[in-house]
């Protein structure tokens, strides 16, 4: 509307509004300094753009950016060297110095094998915290059982390569790492959801890349000038329009003003020509005042506390509806789950605990910090939890959609032939492979039992609730609060010392097998005195070979042989885990180890021959195990010690 009349003042005015506008512009392009000209950002091919402190070679002016910062453009992308390796830039985050890497190598080499470890030494790098531990170890004697990434290309019959996150778990797991050449460590960045890491092969592992932070003069304030940022002299320098400053351009204002100037000019001059061909002008005025020359608007800044996602409690509150007890997916031992949406739709199970002391809040964080960084395909994956100045601790999980095994086996979802044996033994060898990955970890579950074990839409098991002690450790003033297992599950040895260790949960798995058998749950006060629980029920029922009495007559124990021998086999293992003195219980390993036998033992072909493969490692060192229940008392399914093994 101004502008219209201005089209209408008199003739005069405008050529000199003209010329104002004419001489502004010649003098801006005129004193356009060379260095500002040459330091504009630049790309390879589809990469981040590239802007201080990086700078490209032979595409850029050396002083456009720190000589540390040294950037190659090779096939499209960009390249970083440090220490003599290659690094394909994937993502540059200005906002708060960081950077995303891949060795180059990963995408060069159909067999990437870096062989030594990333040296940050003299740079100005360091490894962010969003990485991961991830190490690839050469050329080992032994396969571990531990799940792994295979590393397929680099290994033959007799030496073994792979790569795994977290290589304590494999020492825990007195897996020698002696036998292997040479291990090398790679950072990983596991920003991203880790369930999704596990999914991936070795491969695609290493192509996440990896975080770095630099520390660099900082910028921001020169850019903010609209000054472009170089380094001359081993300094920084801000490159102005028209001449270098030292920080900023302090005459940001007067550009601003030129600029301005010669946008409304242009505007003008198509104003008064388009006015001639009577066209209307307000297309392309609305088009010019849309233009946001600062690019960027400053987004919610995602807040997270050493890797562990913080959640605000109103983000939860609003994700459960106001903890809405219509929500309430079950009462764990420690607090009480909701069902929750999060805005970015993610659905989650939000563990509202009962303990709100403040000394265990100092320790909950780091606990948490442990907890998030278990990472395993059968474990719930924790995605992050309140803060610490939030008025209520609240945990938020991964959900899992289809129900636990107990509801499945004898609760809402048990329906007659639902879980067939297969499915059952499924189910058993990922719960056992979950604890045995705890144990390794160093962590004790202290609550196994089918309401922990919750299965996803394709019966893949996923633990919950583990760990949660380690926030809660035993303490004699807080025994009511801190529950220690439940009913039925519990390690009778735990009333006599008070202590869990990982044979009680051993012991707790032992009931997990007898449910899975029998479909009963594990207490229930409607059975016989000594049968409300049913580990002793299975003890006995074992004991005076009635086993048939205890196995879910739908599961085929009559009519198929292989089923019969298949329970068979897993009941003795129950009876060895449901050892009253747990010295006598088999480690969480060896029963997933036992497990995996019985599920792929060829129980036909054993009964004429019992064939040693190679692999069946297990098959070798225990004796081919007798059907009769007599043998239960005696069966040794210890794989490892030679004590008993010899009969
Ligand atoms: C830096 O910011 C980016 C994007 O905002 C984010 O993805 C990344 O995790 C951050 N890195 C660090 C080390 O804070
Ligand atoms: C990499 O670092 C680890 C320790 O972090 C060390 O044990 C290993 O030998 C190193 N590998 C090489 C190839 O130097
Ligand atoms: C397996 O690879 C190792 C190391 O690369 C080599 O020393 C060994 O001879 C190979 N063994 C076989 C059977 O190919
Ligand atoms: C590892 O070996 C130690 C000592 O021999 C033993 O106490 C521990 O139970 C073993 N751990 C596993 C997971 O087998
Ligand atoms: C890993 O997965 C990618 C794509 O999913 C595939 O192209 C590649 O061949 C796989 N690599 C290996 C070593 O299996
Ligand atoms: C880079 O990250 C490390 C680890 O988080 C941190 O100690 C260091 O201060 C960071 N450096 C910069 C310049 O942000």
């Amino acid at each position: 509307m101004d502008l219209q009349n201005l089209s209408m003042s008199p003739k005069p005015s405008l050529i000199c509004i003209f010329f104002i506008i004419f001489t502004s512009l010649v003098n801006y392009i005129l004193s356009l300094d060379p260095k500002f000209q040459a330091c504009v950002p630049y790309t390879c091919g589809d990469g981040p753009n590239i802007n201080y402190p990086f700078w490209i070679l032979h595409e850029q002016e050396p002083f456009c950016g720190n000589p540390n910062f040294t950037i190659i453009c090779k096939d499209k992308n960009p390249v970083l060297t440090i220490a003599n390796d290659d690094y394909i830039i994937k993502d540059i985050f200005y906002s708060n110095q960081s950077f995303l890497v891949a060795n180059a190598m990963v995408y060069e080499d159909t067999c990437p094998a870096p062989l030594h470890n990333v040296s940050l030494g003299q740079t100005p790098f360091n490894f962010s915290l969003y990485n991961g531990d991830f190490s690839i170890f050469y050329n080992c004697g032994s396969k571990p059982y531990y799940p792994v990434y295979e590393l397929d290309c680099a290994s033959n019959s007799t030496h073994h390569s792979f790569a795994v996150f977290h290589k304590e778990a494999l020492e825990l797991h007195n897996y020698s790492l002696k036998s292997c050449r040479s291990l090398v460590d790679v950072p990983v960045d596991v920003g991203v959801n880790f369930t999704s890491l596990l999914l991936m092969n070795y491969t695609e592992v290493l192509k996440m890349g990896f975080s770095l932070n630099w520390s660099a003069q900082d910028c921001s304030s020169c850019e903010r000038s609209s000054g472009r940022c170089g380094f001359e002299n081993n300094e920084f320098v801000c490159f102005c329009h028209d001449r270098p400053h030292l920080k900023t351009c302090n005459d940001g204002a007067g550009a601003c003003l030129v600029m301005v100037l010669i946008i409304l000019g242009v505007i003008f001059l198509i104003h008064r020509r388009r006015l001639k061909k009577k066209y209307d002008p307000s297309i392309l005025l609305s088009r010019s005042i849309s233009y946001d020359p600062s690019g960027t608007t400053d987004q919610e800044r995602e807040s997270s506390y050493f890797g562990v996602h913080l959640f605000t409690y109103n983000e939860l509150e609003e994700a459960t509806n106001n903890f809405d007890s219509a929500k309430e997916l079950g009462d764990g031992g420690f607090g009480t789950v909701y069902y929750g949406i999060l805005r970015d739709g993610r659905q989650v199970a939000v563990k509202r605990l009962y303990e709100h002391n403040c000394k265990r809040v100092e320790q909950f964080m780091n606990e948490v910090e442990i907890l998030t960084r278990l990472r395993h395909p059968n474990l719930v994956s924790l995605y992050g939890c309140t803060s610490r100045t939030s008025r209520e601790l609240l945990l938020v999980y991964e959900y899992i959609p289809n129900g636990t095994v107990a509801d499945h086996l004898h609760g809402d979802l048990a329906k007659p032939g639902a879980l067939p044996f297969p499915t059952r033994m499924k189910i058993a060898v990922e719960t056992a492979t979950a604890l045995a990955y705890l144990h390794a970890s160093d962590i004790i579950h202290r609550d196994v039992k089918t309401n922990n074990i919750l299965l996803d839409n394709n019966f893949l098991v996923k633990v919950a609730d583990f760990g949660l002690s380690r926030l809660f450790p035993t303490d004699v003033t807080h025994v009511s609060t801190a529950p220690q297992g439940t009913p039925g599950y519990v390690d009778p040895e735990y009333h006599e010392c008070y202590q869990l260790t990982e044979k009680s949960d051993v012991f707790s798995f032992g009931v997990v097998l007898i449910e899975l058998i029998s479909s009963m749950p594990a207490v229930d006060i409607s059975r016989h005195r000594h049968e409300i629980n049913l580990s002793n029920m299975a003890m006995n029922k074992i004991q005076n070979h009635t086993l048939h009495e205890l196995v879910d007559t739908s599961l085929g124990f009559e009519s198929d042989c292989t089923v019969k021998n298949m329970i068979t086999d897993v009941a003795e293992l129950a009876f060895q885990c449901l050892q009253y003195v747990k010295e006598m219980r088999p480690s969480m390993a060896e029963v997933l180890e036992a497990l995996k036998d019985i599920q792929h033992r060829d129980y036909v072909k054993d009964k004429e021959e019992i064939n040693i493969s190679a692999d069946d490692v297990v098959l070798l060192k225990s004796d081919p195990i007798p059907l009769s229940p007599d043998s239960a008392l005696n069966w040794n399914i210890s794989t490892s010690t030679t004590s008993n093994g010899s009969r």
